[in-house]
C-alpha cells in the first residue's frame, strides 16, 4: 500500500529526512517514489518509477532546497507505475502539491466535471483530482486547510492526504478517513506519516488523528481541527518503541530478524496478563458466543482461538474471513463477543467488519500496532508486543497474537495449567532457532519444488496452514496446508512421486491418525518432511527427512512452536532463489488498506 510522509522543520532541508523517512516504509510495498518541497514560491518537485536507491541514484532526491514536504511511495491502483502517475501531483500552476494513500471512489466523475470547468489532467490516477480541487477552492479565497476540508464534502473512499501550497510556507495540511496517519512532535520539527517506522528517528511523541481530521503542521507545533474548524485538545502518547527496532540490526532481512525475535515478542505479551485478566472479568458471565473476525495469518491466528475457546470455556466459537464477514454474520447479538485480529489495525476488510460488529456485540481487538484505528474504534484491546514488524510477511507478531489469544482462552477457562505452559515456549523456540543449520540444509533440497502440500490435524491444522502461506507469500512456490484428514477426499489425486509434504505431528491425541496420513503420502511416492517430538522419533523412520522439537511441546501448546520451522524453511527457499526479496514480496503490502 502506499506511504506517505510530510514534516515541517526549522532552518533544515526537508528533502534529506523526507527521502530517509519513506525508505523506511519500503515494506508496505510500492513501485515508485516522489518527493516535493516549496521555497522561494516554487514547488520542487522529483518523481520516478523504480526502487527508491534507482529513483535517488538517478534524480538525487535529496537535492532539494526547503524545510517543509511531503513524500510518497506509490503501491499502483489507478494507471500503471510511471513517472506520470508517480505522486506527488500537482496543480495546474505548480502552486499545490498532494500525496495520497488510498482510493477516492468517486474520482471519475469529479475528474469529468473538472475537465468541464478547464482543468487538465496528465496522469491516470484518481489522485489527481486533489489538487485541482484545492486550487479550485483556494481561487474562492480559502487557504489550503479550509480548501482541504471543502474537498472532503465531496471525495469518497479512503485517504490519508498531505498537502504543502507555495503561499503557505513552512505548512503541511493533512488528513484522514479509513487510512493510516499519525502525527509525531519531535524537537522543532514535526511530522505526518502512514507508520512508526517514517519516523520513529525523529519523532516518538504521537498524536493520532481521527476519521475527518484536520492536522496542519507548523514550525512551530502541530494543530487538530475537526470538521467544524473548532481545535481539539489531543492526547499525545509516547510509544517506547525504537528507530533500531525498526533497523535490521546485523540480520540480511528483517524477516530472519524478527524470526529470532518470537522469544521476545512472546515474553513481551504475557505481561499483558493483567489486562486480559480485567477485559475477561468484564467478560465473562456476559457472552453465550465468540466470534474471531481476521484476514491471512491473523485468520490463521484466529482459528487456533476456536480450537482453545470451545473445548476449554465451553463457549461455542466460529472464525470468519473478515472480507466475508458481512455476508456470514447476520446473528449476531449483544451477548456474542467478536475478536478482532490485526497486525496493523489498519486492515480495511477488518475495520469494516468492526464497525458492522460495534452495532450489536461486544467487540474486543487483539493489534500490535499502538494507537491504530482497531485500538480506537474496538470496545476493548489486547496489545500485542511484538514491536514493529517491517517484514511483510508476519512471523513474530503471529506468535504474539497466538500469545494473547492462549492467555484470553486460558483465563476465561481459568486454565492455570496451560497458561503455566506458556511461560517456557521461547525456550522451546530458541532451541529450534539454534537447529537453524538443519532447515538450511533442507531449503537446498527442496528448492526447486513447484507444489508444496502441509497436513495437520487438530491444532496443529491452522499451523499447516500458516505454513503454506508463508511458503507462497515469499517463495512464490505453491504451497497448500490441508486438515490430515482431509487430503483422502480430494487432493490425494494430486500426490506424486517427489512432491514434498510436511507432516506436522506433535505428540498427543491426534499423532497416531497424522501417522496414518503420513503413511498415505509416502505410499504415493511424496517426500515426506516430519516434524515432530524428539521422543517420538524412531516413528518417523519412514519420512525422507526429520526435524525434531522439545518432548514437552504438547500439541495444545504446539500451535507456538512448530510454525517457527515452517517460517526458517520458508525463509530459507526464498534467499536460495535469485531475485527474491523475502521482506518486499512481489505484489504484496504490509497493510491492506482497500477492500
Ligand atoms: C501475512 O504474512 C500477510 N502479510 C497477511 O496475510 C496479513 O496477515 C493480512 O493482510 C492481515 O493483516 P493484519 O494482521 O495487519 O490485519
Amino acid at each position: 500500500m502506499c506511504g506517505i510522509v510530510g514534516c515541517v522543520l526549522k532552518e533544515k532541508k526537508a528533502a534529506p529526512i523526507l527521502l530517509d523517512s519513506i525508505s523506511k516504509l519500503e515494506y508496505r510495498g510500492y513501485d515508485s517514489v516522489g518527493i516535493a518541497t516549496a521555497v522561494d514560491r516554487k514547488i520542487n518537485l522529483k518523481k520516478d518509477a523504480g526502487k527508491i536507491k534507482e529513483v535517488d541514484k538517478k534524480l538525487d532526491l535529496k537535492d532539494m532546497e526547503g524545510s517543509f514536504g511531503i513524500a510518497h511511495v506509490r503501491w499502483a491502483t489507478h494507471g500503471d507505475p510511471n513517472k506520470t502517475n508517480s505522486h506527488p501531483h500537482l496543480n495546474m500552476d505548480r502552486t499545490i502539491a498532494v500525496v495520497h494513500n488510498g482510493i477516492i471512489e468517486n474520482s471519475a466523475e469529479i475528474k469529468e466535471e473538472l475537465i468541464g470547468e478547464g482543468y487538465k489532467f496528465k496522469s491516470e490516477t484518481d489522485t489527481e483530482v486533489i489538487p485541482h480541487l484545492l486550487d479550485k477552492y483556494m481561487k474562492t479565497g480559502l487557504d489550503l486547510e479550509n480548501a482541504l476540508r471543502k474537498v472532503l464534502d465531496v471525495i469518497h473512499g479512503s485517504y490519508a492526504i498531505a498537502a504543502i501550497c507555495v503561499d503557505e510556507p513552512g505548512r503541511v495540511v493533512a488528513t484522514r478517513k479509513d487510512s493510516p496517519l499519525i502525527v509525531g512532535i519531535g524537537h522543532d520539527e514535526y511530522f505526518v506519516a502512514s507508520d512508526y517506522p517514517a519516523i520513529l528517528k525523529y519523532a516518538r511523541d504521537i498524536i493520532f488523528p481521527e476519521q475527518g481530521e484536520i492536522v496542519v503542521l507548523n514550525p512551530d507545533g502541530v494543530t487538530v481541527k475537526d470538521e467544524y474548524d473548532n481545535v481539539i485538545n489531543k492526547e499525545v502518547t509516547t510509544i517506547n518503541w525504537s528507530p533500531e527496532m525498526a533497523e535490521k540490526g546485523g540480520y540480511d532481512h528483517f524477516m530472519i530478524k524478527e524470526i529470532n525475535e518470537q522469544d521476545t515478542a512472546i515474553q513481551n505479551t504475557l505481561t499483558q496478563r493483567e489486562n486480559v485478566q480485567q477485559i475477561v472479568d468484564e467478560l465473562k458471565g456476559d457472552i453465550n458466543r465468540v466470534v474471531f473476525v481476521a484476514c491471512g495469518t491473523s485468520y490463521h491466528a484466529s482459528l487456533i482461538g476456536k480450537y482453545l475457546i470451545e473445548p476449554l470455556a465451553g463457549i461455542p466459537t466460529e472464525v470468519l474471513l473478515a472480507s466475508e464477514f458481512k455476508y456470514s454474520a447476520r446473528t449476531l447479538d449483544e451477548k456474542t463477543l467478536v475478536i478482532f485480529i490485526s497486525q496493523s489495525g489498519e486492515t480495511a476488510d477488518t475495520l469494516k467488519a468492526l464497525d458492522i460488529a460495534n452495532e450489536t456485540s461486544k467487540t474486543l481487538a487483539i493489534v500490535n500496532v499502538v494507537g491504530s484505528s482497531m485500538t480506537r474504534r474496538a470496545q476493548y484491546v489486547i496489545q500485542t508486543q511484538a514491536g514493529p514488524e517491517i517484514g511483510v510477511a508476519a512471523t513474530k507478531t503471529y506468535v504474539s497474537q497466538l500469545t494473547a489469544i492462549y492467555l484470553f482462552a486460558g483465563l476465561l477457562a481459568g486454565d492455570e495449567e496451560l497458561l503455566s505452559k506458556l511461560e517456557k515456549v521461547p525456550d522451546y523456540i530458541n532451541e529450534i532457532l539454534k537447529d537453524c543449520d538443519v532447515i538450511k540444509q533442507l531449503s537446498v533440497k527442496y528448492r526447486y519444488a513447484k507444489d508444496f502440500f502441509y497436513l495437520g490435524r487438530g491444532y496443529a491444522y491452522p499451523t499447516a496452514l500458516e505454513g503454506a502461506l508463508k511458503l507462497k507469500e515469499i517463495t512464490y512456490i505453491h504451497g497448500e496446508g490441508y486438515a490430515a484428514g482431509e487430503l483422502k477426499h480430494g487432493p490425494l489425486a494430486l500426490i506424486d512421486k517427489g512432491i514434498p509434504v510436511v507432516v506436522l505431528l506433535p505428540p498427543g491425541d491426534n499423532l497416531e491418525k497424522t501417522m496414518s496420513n503420513l503413511e498415505e503420502v509416502r505410499a504415493r511416492g511424496a517426500d515426506v518432511l516430519a516434524i515432530g517430538a524428539r521422543k517420538d522419533k524412531e516413528q518417523f523412520t519412514h519420512a525422507k527427512d526429520i526435524f525434531l522439537i522439545n518432548d514437552e511441546v504438547d500439541e495444545i501448546i504446539a500451535p507456538l512452536v512448530y510454525i517457527v520451522p515452517l517460517q526458517l524453511l520458508s525463509y530459507y527457499v526464498a534467499i536460495s532463489k535469485e531475485g527474491v526479496d523475502p521482506d518486499k514480496p512481489k505484489n504484496l503490502a504490509k497493510c491492506v488498506t482497500v477492500e
